[in-house]
């Protein structure tokens, strides 16, 4: 057998703690598959007393992160997190020193990504990922190597698990945002600070990621549009289970005519399709891969054993000298993006508007949508308190998003119209 792979790992916690306990646990077996054992050499994390998930009192202990790639390690595995920082001056340092590397950080890759790969590249280095991207599920691998004979023409994901959890729970429950946002942190679902999972942030990031894949670009943040599910009404997702669909978060990467589209947004997806039933923490992934057809990819996207299994394969790849350029193209060919035009998207909307019970009012609403060519495919009214608003739904046929915009905007200036309105696209399944 040849000399083991010496690995040095910064980050202990979930990820790093996962990856510590499964070489404990499978070494032997690994060790076939890699035809070299994988050996920890070195570590480093903030709190040296803090009990680990397995003994590594007798493994060398860098209090500086930093200091790994001065180590003797041929991989540095960076799971510290934070998309600068710390991660990114050990990833930096590590390329520049000859070693391997292997994250699972997806924000920083989303920003420093092409680059990162460049200096890879020109050390004859692996920069690894598959955790970054859908935790357990092997879609950076089928990206890079596997789906690649027809080209892309889209990458749909469900790729945070914490907003699917929410979703899935206001369905369930009837309850509000806020409150099952509660119960999710309680239950160690969501952050303290859930801003970077429920604004779509954490989405922005690995679809950056699978779109450079897909697309052959270099990761861009910059041209893609990001909304989170804060703002998801009670009502909204039971008017979407009354039309037979269900709102997920979904990261689109799309090929369009002039384009890619890139965009992280709730969506309305049709009960009974694949992504329309992906419940709970679950992770999802929608390929359509050209003359190869449509794949469905479905997994755990979180947590210690479904991310250090893909941590530990990028390792194996490099203990086997199997690694492909980062971004499955070397960072040179990797392309700034086209972004789509902006409003060409097309689909179908869901709208809801609030408003006075008052006579002409619905004249009014379709009014504008009929200067927009906007038409409606069905509708329904609901609510009649007095005093109250009532809430008018409405689905449209196929419509670029920037006709329905513009009849947005008039129907938001209406008297008769009570707060925003709101405006969800369908998606196919
Ligand atoms: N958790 C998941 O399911 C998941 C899924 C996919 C990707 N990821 C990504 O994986 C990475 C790690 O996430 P995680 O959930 O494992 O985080 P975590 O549980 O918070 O662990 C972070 C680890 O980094 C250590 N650390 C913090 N600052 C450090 C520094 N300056 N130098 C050295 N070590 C430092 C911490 O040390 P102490 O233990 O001493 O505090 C801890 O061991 C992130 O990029 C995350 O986005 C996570």
């Amino acid at each position: 057998m040849k000399s083991p792979l010496r690995i040095a790992i910064a980050g202990l916690g979930t990820v790093g703690g996962g990856v510590l306990k499964a070489l404990d646990a499978r070494g032997a077996e690994l060790a076939e598959r890699a035809e070299r054992r994988l050996e920890i050499v070195a570590v480093s994390a903030r709190d040296r007393k803090k009990t680990r998930t397995v003994d590594i009192s007798a493994i060398d202990w860098q209090a500086e992160a930093a200091a790994l790639a001065a180590s003797d390690a041929d991989v540095v595995v960076e799971l510290i997190g934070g998309e600068d920082g710390p991660a990114l001056a050990l990833i930096e340092a590590a390329l520049n020193s000859g070693k391997h590397v292997v994250t699972a950080n997806k924000a920083l890759l989303a920003h420093h990504g092409a680059r990162l790969a460049a200096l890879a590249e020109k050390g004859g280095l692996a920069l690894k990922f598959e955790a970054a991207a859908a935790g357990g599920i092997p879609i950076v691998k089928a990206l890079r190597e596997s789906l690649i004979a027809h080209g892309i023409n889209s990458v749909r994901g469900i790729l945070n698990g914490t907003c699917n959890f929410i979703l899935t729970n206001m369905e369930k429950t009837g309850r509000s945002f806020a409150e099952v946002l509660k119960e999710a942190q309680a239950l160690g679902y969501a952050e303290a600070d859930p801003a970077l999972d429920v604004g779509g942030g954490d989405t922005a990031h690995k679809l950056a990621l699978l779109s450079s894949l897909a697309f052959g670009t270099a990761p861009d943040l910059k041209n893609m549009f990001v909304e989170g599910i804060e703002a998801i009404a009670a009502a909204d997702i039971a008017y979407a289970s009354e039309f037979g669909y269900r709102i997920k978060l979904l990261g689109v990467a799309r090929r369009v005519a002039g384009g890619i589209e890139q965009r992280v947004q709730p969506a309305m997806v049709r009960v009974g399709s694949p992504l329309g039933d992906v419940d709970g923490a679950f992770n999802a992934v929608a390929v359509d891969a050209g003359a190869a057809g449509p794949f469905f990819f479905e997994g755990r996207g979180a947590g210690e054993g479904p991310t250090a299994s893909a941590v530990i394969a990028d390792l194996v790849d490099i203990a086997l000298g199997s690694f492909e350029p980062a971004f499955g193209k070397p960072a040179h060919t990797l392309t700034p993006l086209t972004p789509a035009p902006a409003g060409a998207a097309t689909s179908a909307y869901y709208l809801r508007f609030d408003v006075l019970d008052i006579p002409g009012v619905v004249a009014e609403i379709a009014g504008h949508l009929a200067e927009a060519k906007v038409s409606i495919e069905s509708m329904l009214q609901r609510g009649r308190n007095p005093g109250e608003p009532v809430s008018i739904v409405m689905i449209t046929h196929d419509t670029p998003q920037a006709a329905v915009g513009r009849a947005l905007k008039g129907i938001a200036t209406s008297d008769k119209v009570v707060g925003p309105p709101r405006m969800i696209p369908m998606e196919t399944g």
